[in-house]
Formats: C-alpha cells, structure tokens, sequence
C-alpha cells in the first residue's frame, strides 16, 4: 500500500473534492466556498476477489423485527419517526448555544431510567461542566457513562470495550482522527470522523447520535457536508433569545421529515411543549392592526400562529422588505397580488398601493413555516395594518394564493379547524373549496372563499 500527501480542495457547503481551486463549487454551485486541505490517498493493490460476490434476493433477506428504543420524550420520538432505530446515525445540528448538549443530555437522563446503557463522548466540555449542566437538569442514575476526549481511535476503543446501546458525540467538530493530517472540524476530518462513527454503528449495532455546529462563515465544516452520509438529520432551532426551540427533521430513513418537536428551554433544562398553539399565540395583542391568526400543519400536528405585519411609509427610495420566520420572496409576491386584488363581481381593480411602504412580516413566536396555507393571513395582515383596521381576534384565516388572486385549497382544513375551535376561535375564513371538508364541525362559524378580496371583505365586516 503506497500513500503520499495530496493537495486538494474541498467545499465546505457540499463536501465535493477538486484538485483545483475555483471561485464557485463545481458541484453545489456555492461561490467561495472551497478550502485547501492536504490529505493521504492510499492506493489500495488488493481488490475483493469479484467473482465470490453475490446478489441476495430481497425476499430471503429478514429484517429483525424493528425495535426502537424511545427516548421518553415525546416529542423527540416523534421526530425520530417513533423512537431511536438500533445502529442507525442520527445528526442533530443547529447554531451554537441552541440546546443541543442540552437535548442530549437529557435524552440520556431518560435512557438510562429505562435501563439503557449510553455513552456521552464530549470534545468540547470538561466532566465538570457537564455535572454542572446535569445538575441543573435532574438525577441521573449510574447507566450513563461520560468521555472527555477527542481521539477517534481512543473513543472507537473504549466504546468496544464497554459497548453502550447508545453513543453520543458532542460535537463533530471537535473529534481527531490521527489517520487524517488535517485539523479538527475541517471537511476531510468531518468526514472520515463520521466514517468511522458509521462502521461503530452499523457493525456493532450501537445507535450514534453526532451534534454538529453550523457557522455562516463556513470556517469550520457545516454538518450539511454529512447529511448525505447519515441516517437522519435533525436540526434544533429557534431564536436563542426566545425560550422556544424546535426539532425538526430534514432527512430521516426511518420515518417522515414533517414532524417537528417544541421544547421550552427553562432553568432547569427543556420542557416538552404539549400545546404549542397556546404558547404561540400567548401575548397577543388585543385589537392591534396587522395581527391575524392562521393554522400551519407541522407533520400531523396543526399549529396555530399569529402573523404580524407592519406597513408604513417609506423613507427611502427603495422600499424595505422583511420578512421574519416566512419566504420572503413568498412576501413580495402577496404584495404584488394585494396590488392587483380584484373586486370580481363588480369587475373592478381595487388593489391598495403598497410601492411607497416599508412592509414587515413576522411571525410570532420565533417559528419558522415555509407552508403556502399562510399565504391568505400574511396577506390579510398587511392589508389590516395597510388600512388600519384591526381584525376580530377570534378569527383564524388560512389559504394559499395564487397569482390572480385566487384562494387555493389546502390540505388538511379539517384539522386545521378543530384546532382553532379546541382554542375558542368563533370563525375561520378558509379556501371555498375546502368547505365540504369541514362540514362536519359544528360551534365554529366557517366561511369559505375564493378570491383576496372576499377574504378582505369576510373579515372587515363582523
Ligand atoms: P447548550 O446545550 O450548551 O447549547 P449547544 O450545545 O447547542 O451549544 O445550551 C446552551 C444554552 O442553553 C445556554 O445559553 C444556556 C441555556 N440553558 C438554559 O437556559 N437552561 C438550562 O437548564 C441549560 C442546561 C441551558
Ligand atoms: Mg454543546
């Protein structure tokens, strides 16, 4: 086996390796987003002998009944598809000082009260900092097991040695593999880290769970370099000075990426948010213009949220455009469309000017949605700051628009309606199409309709 050092350059955006620099990736497309990094090619002489391998026939291959282990915390199985799968990867990433040593942490705290052995390996906090962050969290009995280290090779040992079920490593970044002459959290080191947590997990069957910090700067390797290698991608986020977090899958091969899990973090650790449509409408203003309450489906979860927007004139020659927690791009098109709304039946434009106004969309809470269902309130809540008028704060409205204007169907209007009902709203103004679907719930007024301007005039008059 003959081995020389190498130059080449990786991107830190998709992981793709070329042997010469360039302004824009290849591959991804990124613009300045490859690093130089010096690494060893082997060249491996000995080859498989290829005539002993064999295809197996999908019908003679047993799965073993899938046993998942639950974390005991609700909403993180339920992200995970219904509990953790044995030897499978999971990434969790999201910004630094998000929570994520803190989930973690406390996922352990609950496995180790079922009785599951696990293994927290942190690179990044010393035995005392994490008693300390313990404590804060609760007890912990004897079944968890703590490594200050970074050495790949030294971990990979004592995890064979002491073989846990479940193996945490805290972070990504911060492990060394001596095989590897690049620095810690570079792209290759990442890399072949995460390779040789992956044959940990797949040959010994101990599920791996890897926190990776994403930066903007991209100075040190994002985790999306590992996305591809692993079996599930969660990220934790959130506004780090709202007390609201949330997991949400991206990729999962074991279960669907809709679901998400709300978790409050308090004094004492995260707290299980059970009703989030409560916490995200707590605080709402009584009769305050541009506030309106809409229902996104998170996975099977409806959720409700209020849309805030303010519009006012601009002193600039370019208006500003925000848009916080939604597309923005999605924003600037409703803007064009409430320009150009459309009184239908009297077949008149009565569009409202908004070229010369500063516009600020938001939503409450600290969530993000990229759902087209809040299409409709987004609009409406502009419209009401617009005009000054401030709408019924027991009406929720949800629907997506399109570019002439028209209110589209969505998915899932009945439990989107019983949700609002459940929290005391008296009226949903929805897409027309979508009324039959709701023609069994009763104690909530229900008004369909089918263009931007019936919406304006369902929920201007009481
Ligand atoms: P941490 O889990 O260290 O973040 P990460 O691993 O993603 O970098 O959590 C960091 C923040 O959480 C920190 O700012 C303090 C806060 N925190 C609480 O508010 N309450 C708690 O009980 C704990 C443990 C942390
Ligand atoms: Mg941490």
């Amino acid at each position: 086996m003959a081995s020389k050092k190498i130059s080449v350059f990786f991107c830190q955006e998709c992981g793709n390796e070329t042997s010469k620099w360039s302004g824009k990736c290849p591959s991804c497309g990124a613009w300045n987003s490859l690093v130089e990094e010096t690494v060893e090619k082997t060249s491996l002489k000995t080859r498989a002998r290829t005539s002993d391998v064999k295809p197996t026939k999908l019908v003679d291959v047993t799965a073993s009944n899938e046993q998942r282990i639950s974390t005991n915390i609700e909403e993180f199985d339920r992200v995970l598809g219904g509990g953790i799968v044995p030897g499978s990867m999971i990434l969790v990433g999201g910004d630094p000082g998000i929570g994520k040593s803190t989930l973690l942490l406390q996922t352990c705290q609950h496995l180790c009260r079922s009785n599951i052995n696990v293994m927290y390996v942190s690179g990044e906090e010393s035995l005392q900092q994490i008693k300390i962050r313990a404590d804060r969290i609760g007890e912990f009995n004897d079944k968890l097991d703590l490594l200050c280290e970074t050495s790949l090779d030294t971990i990979k040992a004592v995890v064979e040695r002491e073989m846990p079920t479940v193996l945490i490593i805290d972070s990504i970044q911060t492990m060394f593999n001596e095989a590897v002459g690049s620095a810690p959290g570079s792209v290759s080191q990442v890399r072949e880290s995460t390779g040789v947590l992956m044959e940990i997990a797949k040959g010994k069957g101990i599920a791996v769970f890897i926190v990776g910090h994403v930066t903007k700067e991209g100075t040190v390797a994002g985790p999306r370099v590992l996305e591809h290698m692993v079996d599930t991608v969660l990220y934790f986020e959130g506004d780090r000075h709202a007390s609201y977090r949330v997991l949400r899958g991206v990729k999962n091969r074991f279960g669907s990426t809709n679901e998400i899990g709300v978790f409050e973090m308090r004094d004492t650790g995260l707290e299980q948010v059970k009703n989030p449509s409560a916490v995200m409408l707590d605080g709402r203003p009584e009769n305050a213009t541009g506030s309106i309450v809409t229902c996104s489906m998170e996975g099977t979860r409806p959720i409700l949220v209020e849309i805030q927007s303010l519009v006012s004139k601009t002193a600039f020659e370019i208006p500003r455009r925000m848009a916080t927690g939604c597309d923005y791009n999605r924003v600037n098109l409703l803007v064009a469309v409430l320009e150009r709304m459309r009184d239908v039946k009297a077949n008149r434009a009565c569009g409202i000017f908004l070229g010369r106004s500063d516009i600020y969309v938001n939503i409450a809470g600290g969530i993000r949605i990229n759902e087209p269902a809040i299409d409709l309130a987004i609009a409406i809540a502009i419209y009401s700051s617009e005009k000054d008028i401030p709408m019924d704060a027991k009406t929720i409205v949800f629907g997506e628009i399109g570019l002439s204007g028209e209110v589209r169907s969505v998915a899932m209007a009945e439990q989107r309606v019983s949700e609002a009902k459940k929290l005391g709203f008296q009226k949903a103004i929805i897409p027309y199409s979508n009324i039959p679907s709701v023609k069994n719930i009763s104690g909530i007024e229900v008004i369909g309709v089918s263009n931007v301007k019936e919406a304006v005039d369902a929920i201007s008059h009481k």
